[in-house]
């Protein structure tokens, strides 16, 4: 059962068992009001499926152990913006060319990050580019000569490449560096919030290229490896596995109302009647989604239940009109209901799920948890 669910109980009187197209519309209204347009169907069990990377679990465990506090609420410490999304959108560009005639030696690699699955009401904060090489020398030799380094450019592309054009033309240079190498991987990353947000508009992202030339680690002069015009015949190193993703912070205002956090309440389970929170935990699995859900399996939603009785306590937080309902209800109770037992403080949690691209998201929503019922 959802918590949508079980949230129209009091209107519903009887909870009866739910049909199948009542649970999908809940389903779907449940999944509307997380921020997404529907559940998300990642790619099968049968590929591999991405690693979450180790930044962001560490952030979710963190968000898990801060919300027993008050913290600053829509507010990514670890990148100092706001926002309550964060996405490693995956690079779906393709190798261009390894090792080849048209840039002497180097390596270009087509990037492509898909910024058309933020929702249009998330505001961007932040788009920072992470690029991993993971290098290997070809021989030993390689080692013997010390560090290595790379001049790496990066190009936004302009136009999308009519063929036969010169490809040259219809980029720009955003960023050109030399790297020195590390022994395992090299990471760059580099702020490019002002262009991922000109990627939002439709048409209008063609992507980037990554430009790799190797040099010679001569303090004097960087050398590319091939001099001259000759083509090289042996590279000096194996083609470095590129891995790049674009962190990508936003702030989904809708999510962002209330300031509370879960103030790690324990519901104690005492048998009563009346209205007050009642322990539910939802197991991701048992809701069926467990194949986009990462973490956690499953939490302490909790729900509301009972009476509302005459004469109203004041325990029960009634609002002058559930004490003036319930009053009417005992003179009058064929016509007249009793309050409703509702939520009246809720909290939040934070979600580590895949989406539709198979980008790993972590998410905090609010509203999840039921704290404190009330009669409404
Ligand atoms: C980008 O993502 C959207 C939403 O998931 C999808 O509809 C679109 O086809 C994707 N575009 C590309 C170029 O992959
Ligand atoms: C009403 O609110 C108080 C604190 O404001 C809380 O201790 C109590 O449990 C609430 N009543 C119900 C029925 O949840």
């Amino acid at each position: 059962m959802t918590p949508v669910l079980l949230l129209a109980v009091c209107f519903l009187g009887v909870s009866a068992l739910p049909r199948a197209e009542d649970t999908n519309r809940q389903e779907q209204l449940l999944l509307r009001s997380l921020g997404l347009s529907g559940r998300p169907r990642p790619a099968g069990s049968h590929q591999p499926r991405r690693q979450v990377p180790s930044a962001l679990w560490r952030m979710f465990r963190r968000a898990e152990k801060l919300e027993a506090l008050e913290s600053q609420p829509c507010t990514v410490s670890e990148y100092g913006v706001r926002g309550n999304i964060i996405r490693y959108v995956q690079d779906q560009g393709r190798l261009v060319s390894g090792w080849s005639r048209s840039c002497q030696a180097c390596l270009e690699k087509h990037l492509f990050f898909n910024m058309s699955i933020l929702q249009p009401v998330e505001v961007l904060s932040l788009a920072q580019l992470e690029i991993k090489l993971h290098w290997k020398p070809l021989s030993p030799v390689q080692l013997l000569q010390g560090t290595q380094a790379v001049a790496v450019s990066l190009y936004k592309v302009v136009r999308s490449t009519l063929k036969g054009a010169n490809p040259k033309a219809n980029r720009r240079l955003v960023l050109s560096q030399s790297v020195q190498l590390q022994r395992e991987s090299t990471s760059i990353t580099m702020d490019l919030t002002a262009l991922a947000e000109s990627w939002r508009k439709p048409g209008s992202n063609y992507g980037l290229i990554l430009e790799l030339l190797p040099l010679r680690a001569d303090p004097e002069e960087f050398l590319p490896f091939y001099p001259g015009n000759s083509l090289p015949l042996q590279p000096a190193f194996a083609l470095p596995l590129v891995q790049a993703s674009l962190v990508a912070v936003s702030l989904n205002p809708n999510q962002c109302r209330s300031r509370r956090r879960r103030s790690a309440i324990h519901i104690p389970v005492t048998p009563s009647s009346v209205c007050k929170a009642r322990r539910l935990y939802i197991s991701f699995k048992d809701v069926g989604w467990q194949d986009w859900v990462i973490a956690p399996q499953g939490f302490m939603a909790n729900y509301c239940h009972g009476e509302c009785p005459f004469p109203l306590s004041e325990s029960l937080n009634g609002t002058n009109h559930a004490i003036l309902q319930t009053l009417v209800h005992s003179l009058d109770p064929e016509n007249t209901p009793q309050p409703c037992c509702v939520p009246i403080r809720l909290s939040s949690i934070s979600m580590l799920y895949y989406d539709n691209n198979d980008n790993v998201v972590l998410q905090h929503y609010q509203d999840m948890v039921v704290d404190e019922c009330g009669c409404r």
